[in-house]
């Protein structure tokens, strides 16, 4: 028997959804916090370092989350169709959770711009997937203006259902530790996940006096109107899953940062690169590039002299796997090796 039923059912109470909510899950939530020691020591040591993995979601991010509350409010006043505007995991997300739901998703990505394997997944779920030929902020605009026009359901993070979900990983890091973490790094695109962790540490600080961790919101150069102070009309980041120019949550971001004592800063496609490297090779954990840049910020902000590590505990989030971009790694690559089959051409290759 399992008892997992996920983050609906384990928060129940501490996730503000209708009374006519209707779970639809997939069993989401309950990701692993992981110690990378390893990685801690190359950033400099003595602090403890923990990531958490929410790659290892059902659909492959921690868009699961909000999904499963945000199509479970749906599901309850019988939507039949949801529609949603995406770099590529909430479309997969939404499609995943649409057809257990039983209802049709529809999903604007920006054309050319999303990596394969969320592509894949949201054809594969079954969603009817249409390119905007322009960016997410325009794709965004659009879902908008047509879910007021027409009964179909919105599932960006606009929708508060979905905040409400993504709470859940705030509560799974204090009950893992016990307490908030000193700081907590993670990516910011739209800003809802953000958002969301900074609500939810909030409720269980009020509920179980477990602390506030400062956050450190981390964007990508080419895509940061938060850092900027200005909206980005042409974003451009290697991690696409955040190359996002009008923040719909910025606001909330930035305020939720200040509360905290953290603050949003920007990280080059080359330190976010580098530090999906570093991650993969020195702690076996594949994250796709947007996922790195939290840590990528963390090694910004210890190397530029701006953040003093010692003694503290920090959480970093990696918000999706690295199955969803496999391009990114095999266009870098050099071809592996090729031998005739033969011992002695393998010993050649791997003992010389
Ligand atoms: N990391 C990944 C892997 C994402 O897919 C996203 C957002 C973020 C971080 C940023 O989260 O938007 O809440 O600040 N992806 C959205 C999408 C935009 O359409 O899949 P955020």
């Amino acid at each position: 028997m399992q008892n997992y039923q996920g983050v609906l059912h384990r928060y129940q109470g501490l996730l503000n959804l209708p009374a006519h909510t209707r779970p639809v899950t997939l069993l989401e939530g309950d990701t692993p916090l992981i110690p990378t020691r390893r990685l801690a020591e190359q950033l400099g040591g003595g602090f403890e370092l923990f990531v958490k993995f929410e790659g290892l979601n059902p659909t492959g991010s921690f868009k699961d989350r909000g999904m499963t509350s945000a199509v479970s409010e749906a599901a309850g006043r019988d939507v039949r169709t949801i529609i949603c505007a995406s770099t590529g995991n909430t479309a997969a997300s939404a499609a995943a959770y649409a057809a257990r739901a039983g209802m049709r998703a529809v999903v604007l990505i920006p054309q050319g711009k999303v990596a394969a394997g969320k592509l894949a997944g949201a054809l594969a779920y079954g969603a009817q997937v249409i390119q905007v030929d322009g960016s997410f902020d325009d794709a965004l605009g659009l879902v908008v203006q047509i879910t007021h026009k027409s009964p179909i359901c919105l599932v960006n993070s606009l929708n508060p259902y979905r905040i409400e979900g993504q709470k859940s990983a705030a509560f799974e890091i204090c009950d893992v530790l016990r307490a908030a973490p000193d700081w907590l790094c993670l990516p910011v695109g739209n800003a809802g996940n953000i958002t969301a962790y900074w609500a939810g540490f909030k409720q269980y600080h009020d509920l179980k006096s477990s602390g506030l961790p400062c956050l450190l919101g981390v964007q990508a150069a080419g895509a940061a109107p938060l850092v900027l102070g200005h909206p980005v009309d042409k974003p451009e980041t290697v991690a696409t899953a955040i190359r996002i120019g009008r923040p719909a949550r910025g606001e909330q971001a930035l305020q939720a940062a200040e509360e905290s004592g953290g603050r949003i800063i920007a990280v080059t496609d080359d330190e976010i690169l580098e530090m999906q490297r570093a991650l993969a090779h020195l702690e076996g954990l594949w994250v796709e590039p947007a996922s790195a840049a939290g840590l990528a910020g963390l090694a910004h902000e210890i190397s530029a002299g701006h953040f003093k590590a010692g003694g503290k505990r920090i959480v970093a989030i990696c918000t999706g796997h690295g199955l969803k971009d496999p391009d990114i790694i095999t266009k870098e690559m050099t071809k592996p090796q090729v031998v005739p089959p033969r011992l002695e051409a393998l010993e050649e290759a791997i003992l010389k």
